[in-house]
Parts: C-alpha cells; sequence; structure tokens
C-alpha cells in the first residue's frame, strides 16, 4: 500500500505556499525535495556527530568515520551491488564522469580512438568526452532517438567500431523520460570487448537496480535527485576498470605513505577519493536511500507509472501543447511547447504564478535539443510524492498559460 499522503508528510517543503498557492513541484528531475529524516540525519550530524574522518583516532571522528563508510555499503545495496569496494563516494555525476575521463579513459585512449554517445546525453556525459576531443584526437560517434524519441539499442550496437574504446551512455533521459536498454547494449558491447559507462542519475530515481545483474563496467548516480544532499554521489566502477583506473585528483585520504620523491595510493576505492569528502552529505544520502529502499523501488517505480499515464491522458488532450518523447514505458518526465511561440521562460513563470514548479531552458542536452530542432523547452518532472491533483494543477496552469499567449 503506497501511503501518498503519509509520503507528502515526510516531506515538510511540499506543505508551503509559493505565490499564495499550494506548492507543486514538478522540478525533480533537477532536484529533487528532501524527507524529514534527511534534514533531521544532517543536523545530528552537525549537532552531536561531526568530526573529519579516516584521521583522527578520537571518538567523533570514529563515530562520523563510521557513519560515513556504512554509507558505502547502503549504496551498494541499493544498487544491487555485492562488492562495497566497487563504490566510489563522490559529490554526484559530474565528478564521477570526469573521473573516469580523465582517471580511465585518457590514459588509455589516443588519436582516432572512439567514444560511442547517444545524441540525448547530459552535458555531464558529453563535456569529459569532448576534453578527450580536443586533447588528444578521440571522435565521439552520436547515435540518434527516432521521432518518438526511442533509442534503438541496435544502433549504439552497430556504431561500435574496432575503434571504439567506451560507449557512454544514459540509461534515463532527462529531458524526453525515454528509458535506454543499457543490458542489450551492455552484452553487445562486452561481445566486442567494449566497456559500457551508464549514466543513471535518473534512472536510479525511478526504477530497481541490480548492477551485477546488468555487468555495466561504470554506473554514476547523484545524491540530490535521489531525495538525498546535494554535494552527495557515488559512481560504481567495475572491480577490473578500478584496476587499470589511475586516480584522478592527489590529495590525503588517497595515499598510503607520500616522500620527497616518491608517492604509493591506497586501495580502491579510497585510492579514488581525496581529500575531505562531503561527510555530512553522503550521511544524509544513505538515510535518503534507506528511505527510498523503505517505500520499495517496485513500489515507487509503480506509482509513477500510474502519473505517468494519467499525465499522458491529460496533456494528450491539450491540441495546442506538443509532448517530446512518446515512448510508452518512459518515465513521467515531460518536455513540451506550446503553439504560439510562446518561450518556455515565459510559460514556467506563468505556471510559478499558479505555484507549479517546472524547469525551463535547454536541460543540458544541447545535442538532443539541436536534432528536435528546438532551443528550450518546458519540462514537468515527477517524483515518488507526486499526485494526480498535481497532473491535474499542471494542466490548469498550462491552460491560463494557453489563454494568455493565444
Ligand atoms: C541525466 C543526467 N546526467 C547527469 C546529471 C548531472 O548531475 P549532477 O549535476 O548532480 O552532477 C544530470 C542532472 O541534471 C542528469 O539529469
Amino acid at each position: 500500500m503506497y501511503d501518498i499522503d503519509a509520503i507528502r508528510r515526510d516531506f515538510p517543503i511540499l506543505s508551503r505556499e509559493v505565490n499564495g498557492k499550494p506548492l507543486v513541484y514538478l522540478d525533480n528531475g533537477a532536484s529533487a525535495q528532501k524527507p524529514q529524516v534527511v534534514i533531521d540525519a544532517i543536523t545530528t550530524a552537525y549537532s552531536h556527530e561531526y568530526a573529519n574522518v579516516h584521521r583522527g583516532l578520537h571518538y567523533l571522528s570514529n563515530l562520523a568515520t563510521e557513519k560515513y563508510e556504512a554509507v558505502r555499503g547502503t549504496i551498494a545495496r541499493f544498487l544491487g551491488v555485492a562488492n562495497e569496494n566497487q563504490i566510489v563516494l563522490n559529490s554526484g555525476t559530474t565528478e564521477g564522469i570526469n573521473m573516469v575521463a580523465h582517471g580511465w579513459a585518457m590514459p588509455l585512449m589516443e588519436a582516432g580512438d572512439e567514444i560511442v554517445l547517444s545524441v540525448m546525453e547530459h552535458h555531464a556525459n558529453i563535456v569529459p568526452w569532448h576534453f578527450l576531443r580536443e586533447r588528444q584526437g578521440v571522435a565521439l560517434k552520436w547515435v540518434d532517438t527516432d521521432s518518438t524519441g526511442a533509442l534503438d539499442p541496435q544502433k549504439v550496437i552497430d556504431a561500435i567500431g574496432p575503434k571504439t574504446k567506451l560507449v557512454a551512455i544514459t540509461h534515463l533521459s532527462n529531458v524526453l523520460g525515454t528509458k535506454v536498454d543499457v543490458k542489450t547494449i551492455i552484452d553487445a558491447a562486452h561481445a566486442k570487448g567494449v566497456p559500457v559507462l551508464v549514466d543513471g542519475s535518473q534512472a536510479a530515481v525511478h526504477m530497481p537496480l541490480n548492477l551485477d545483474e546488468l555487468g555495466v563496467d561504470f554506473y554514476a548516480i547523484t545524491g540530490h535527485k535521489l531525495y538525498g544532499p546535494s554535494g552527495s554521489g557515488a559512481i560504481f566502477v567495475h572491480k577490473d576498470r578500478l584496476a587499470e583506473m589511475r586516480p584522478f585528483m592527489g590529495g590525503g585520504d588517497m595515499i598510503r605513505e607520500v616522500s620527497k620523491d616518491e608517492v604509493s595510493y591506497a586501495a580502491a576505492p579510497m585510492k579514488f577519493e581525496a581529500g575531505t569528502p562531503g561527510i555530512v552529505q553522503t550521511i544524509g544520502l544513505g538515510v535518503a536511500l534507506e528511505y527510498m529502499m523503505g517505500l520499495g523501488m517496485e513500489n515507487i517505480a509503480a506509482h509513477e507509472d500510474r502519473l505517468r499515464d494519467y499525465a499522458v491522458g491529460k496533456l494528450g488532450g491539450l491540441n495546442w501543447l506538443q509532448v517530446q518523447g512518446q515512448t510508452p514505458d518512459k518515465a513521467a518526465i515531460f518536455s513540451f511547447t506550446l503553439d504560439g511561440a510562446a518561450h518556455a521562460h515565459d510559460i514556467s513563470t506563468i505556471l510559478d504564478k499558479k505555484g507549479v514548479a517546472v524547469r525551463a531552458g535547454h536541460h543540458c542536452a544541447g545535442p538532443l535539443m539541436d536534432h528536435i530542432g528546438l532551443t528550450a523547452t518546458c519540462r514537468a518532472s515527477f517524483g515518488l510524492y507526486n499526485t494526480e491533483a498535481e497532473v491535474d494543477a499542471l494542466v490548469d496552469a498550462l491552460e491560463l498559460a494557453h489563454e494568455l499567449f493565444a
């Protein structure tokens, strides 16, 4: 039983008003709100349990280290990973993918090598690969989505050639809501000896995962979309890739010994976690993931599927609204434009007046926007606490925007 009223009460911000209207928060794709248990965990950590981790021998340092390190196991459980030493803690997906680009890909790739990407990647899974293109002549090979926003896995597989060194692909598009059949891609890429990095920033929020079964090489997640604090996150790196990867950042915590002439490194994953980490953020992320697992990822997914179906019906009834991304099993993420060429920013401003928070812009997905021929869309992205009544509130606000611009 998914008790949506009780769940909503867990998130204090959801009871506030915006512009004199009840908040309808539909910007979860950008960042999700935090349940009270996460807020409490942050307060407790700073009020009673704070010290730096890993270094001290005093009580508080040991306590903070224990709490922080326990999150590695929580993330492993959440992701379906048996060996938690394959979880590298970090500040989020952007850091995770940059670590792989600098530490694993750069030393391994040379001019003429190729990276296969889908056209619907977020800039966090594009720009680090552009660094390799600019700096060492690596070629980026793009695979397009079809007119419904679907990505045919066979097209990705066909793009893998003898020079391909990596496939870097999203599991779920932050703009279209499209889910990608990454399992088929991973199996075929591995048959050709090519590792696969999956950007799980959105997928981890909306679907149960089992990375051990998926057999992925790299899988990036980001805490603030998972109802946890910003500045928290992790990347799963398969142990064979960990063994190949060089540290990206150097500093405290990641070394065994340092002298004037030499340095030796800690074992993975510590080797890839230089400096004082986001201690409290990570502790908060652990609590957020426990909260999600407490609700059950299957239950969250089923709730969001119901919301998606309801929203598809309602938005589909607005013949002056164009929704990008029409795949039937998509996530409850809707990017849209309105007839009359009203700019996405203007639409979102009107929705905001009605208390409805959506995102407007290019959604950090330049190649996709080029592909669909738009400079900006509005995006309503739903989360575990949203309701059908909020879909109705979105539709009411859109009707107002349509009247004003028609
Ligand atoms: C699909 C996808 N990848 C990567 C990111 C980047 O995440 P972060 O900014 O938390 O590193 C986002 C965030 O919007 C995203 O939606």
